[in-house]
Order: C-alpha cells, then sequence, then structure tokens
C-alpha cells in the first residue's frame, strides 16, 4: 500500500518482521481496519491463510469489505484476543506461523466523536472498543470512590494531579459526556507547559480501565507464544509506556534460560527460553511515517521468535 490515510502503524516493518509466505498460517488479533492484515495476505500469496480477531463489530465489519478480494483465505471473528488459544481451537488450527498485535484504539474509533475517545469532541462517555465491555467510561466516573478513581488515574494514566482531579470529579458528578469531564479537569488541573492537553491522560486511564487493557495484554501474550510454531514469529504494537513494560518485560523473561547452577536451586522451576527477541531495541516509527500520521508518533514494535 502506499501512503494513504489509511497506511497502518509501522505497515512495512510488521510484514518484514512476519516475513509472511506461501501456505501459511497468521493471526491479526487486532484487525481495525484490516491494514496489516492485506498486506500478510498479500505477502503470503496464493494460499496464506489469516484468522482476523477484533472487539469492534464496526472495525469487522470494513475490514471485511476492504478484505472482500481475500475471502477465500480469511476468517474473521468478533472476539477478543484474548480468546486466541479458543479462536484457534475452533478452527482446529494447531499452531500459526505469525501473530501480529497492533494495541490500543484505531483511527477509526477516535475519529468516530460518539464513541467518546477523544476529548475534543462532545460525545457520551463510552470508550467501550466493543459492545461486550461491561462497563462504560461514564459508569466507572460515576460509580467508583474517590478513592478508586485517584488510583485509577494514576496507575492507568500516570496523572500526577490524580487526587485533585478525582476530588473534582466526584463533587461534580454524575457526569455524562466528554465536554463536561473535560471542564472538570481543566478546572483543576490547568495546563503546565506540558506539549499535551490536561485531559490526555485521564482519557488515556478510563479508556484502559473501560477496556481491560493491561489485563488483557497479559492474557494473550502466553497464549500467543503457546500457539506459535517454532521458528514463528509475533509482532506487538504499543503505544504507552503501560502496555510497552508489560510487553518487553514478558519477552525478556521469556527470552532467558532459567537453568539452575550445579548445586545451587535459584529457579523453583527449570526452563529453556522459549522466545528469541529479534530486536533488542523497540522499532519506532520514521520521521517520515510520523510526519505522515502523528498517532505513530509514540508506537514501539517489539518482535520475538519462538525456539
Ligand atoms: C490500532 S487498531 C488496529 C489497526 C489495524 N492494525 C489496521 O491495520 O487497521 C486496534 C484495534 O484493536 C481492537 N482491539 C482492542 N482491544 C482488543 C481486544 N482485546 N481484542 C480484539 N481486538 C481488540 C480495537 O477495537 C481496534 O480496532
Amino acid at each position: 500500500m502506499n501512503n494513504s490515510p489509511h497506511q497502518p502503524v509501522l505497515y512495512k516493518e510488521i510484514i518484514h518482521a512476519l516475513q509472511p509466505r506461501r501456505g501459511g498460517r497468521y493471526v491479526d488479533g487486532t484487525l481495525g481496519a484490516g491494514g496489516h492484515a492485506r498486506g500478510i495476505l498479500e505477502a503470503s500469496v496464493p494460499d496464506g491463510q489469516l484468522l482476523g480477531l477484533d472487539v469492534d463489530p464496526q472495525a469487522l465489519a470494513l475490514a471485511r469489505k476492504i478484505l472482500a478480494p481475500y475471502e477465500q483465505r480469511i476468517h474473521l471473528v468478533q472476539a477478543s484476543y484474548v480468546s486466541l488459544s479458543a479462536q484457534l481451537a475452533i478452527l482446529g488450527w494447531d499452531k500459526v506461523d505469525g501473530i501480529v498485535l497492533d494495541l490500543g484504539a484505531s483511527s477509526m474509533q477516535f475519529d468516530t466523536p460518539e464513541r467518546g475517545f477523544s476529548f475534543a469532541q462532545e460525545a457520551p462517555l463510552d470508550m467501550r472498543f466493543g459492545p461486550t465491555m461491561l462497563k462504560t467510561a461514564a459508569d466507572l466516573v460515576n460509580e467508583l470512590s474517590e478513592r478508586e478513581l485517584a488510583d485509577l488515574l494514576y496507575q492507568y494514566g500516570e496523572e500526577r494531579d490524580s487526587r485533585r482531579i478525582a476530588r473534582a470529579i466526584v463533587k461534580a458528578r454524575p457526569l455524562h459526556t466528554t465536554r463536561e469531564l473535560v471542564a472538570v479537569i481543566e478546572a483543576v488541573s490547568p495546563r503546565r507547559g506540558d506539549r499535551i492537553h490536561p485531559a490526555t491522560r485521564t482519557f488515556q486511564a478510563l479508556r484502559i480501565a473501560v477496556n481491560e487493557e493491561l489485563a488483557s495484554i497479559e492474557e494473550v501474550l502466553p497464549q500467543a507464544v503457546a500457539s506459535l510454531r517454532s521458528g514463528g514469529r509475533l509482532a506487538v504494537i504499543s503505544f504507552h509506556s503501560l502496555e510497552d513494560r508489560i510487553v518487553k518485560e514478558f519477552f525478556r523473561e521469556q527470552s532467558k534460560d532459567l537453568v539452575n547452577p550445579p548445586y545451587e536451586q535459584i529457579y523453583k522451576e527449570e526452563r529453556k527460553a522459549t522466545l528469541k527477541e529479534v530486536n533488542r531495541k523497540p522499532i519506532t516509527p520514521s520521521d517520515e511515517e510520523i510526519k505522515n500520521n502523528p498517532r505513530a508518533r509514540s508506537a514501539k514494535l517489539r518482535i520475538v521468535e519462538k525456539m
């Protein structure tokens, strides 16, 4: 694909990482608009197959259209990547050759005001990636205690003003829309010459909590590793340090041999490394990609290969 607005983040790098080949089986756990999936299908002509998952029915509908030319080779399912092992079992796929996870929200979700992801647009406080998420952002904002809210903003948003913002939210609630929430935050947490808007971290924190993003990543990584064939690759793009830390630590841990030295027991359970890190440092987008797509600026790609 060229540099159309639909070019997914780190597109070339993902295709290079997975090296799709004919006859291969691939998983895109975060299908979105199907950009990475299309690249994988094109690179694995004539018979590479792809399982695509997304919790968002709108994303799935769009991907289905975009991937229509590959209809015979795709299996698209509205499901969380947390159900990866189960989805593979349903297909009868024992092992796969490559998996991509491009975490977080899509441009389409950010750019659909009524989804409530953007603090720049008036909308209900929703922020669910899909209809199966139990709570909306409004539910959290209106139901959590002040303490729980402050912890959530601090942990998932790394928000320094978490206590002050939580107190103001509790005082002002019920809050139903993005603008109402932004107004509360702006009143107690003014810009301090930061690059980012004062509501950025609160919106990030709520989105992570609504979609249980960090727990989902922790759940999917071992499943992904278990389902790769030897030599198969897993490529993960993260967009903030909380996600990246989980991915980095999991990859480091699984790339180490845990073997006790003679006469010592450091590890309760010995195990050989299951993964090899393909890149020690994360791959980041080029200046040109960031110029074309400013949202790519915080992307980090880590790639591992199954031993
Ligand atoms: C950054 S976008 C992916 C864009 C995609 N790579 C492309 O080429 O268009 C992330 C997608 O992952 C989906 N998503 C987020 N959490 C998910 C989960 N737990 N399971 C499945 N899909 C998820 C979102 O709904 C969103 O569509």
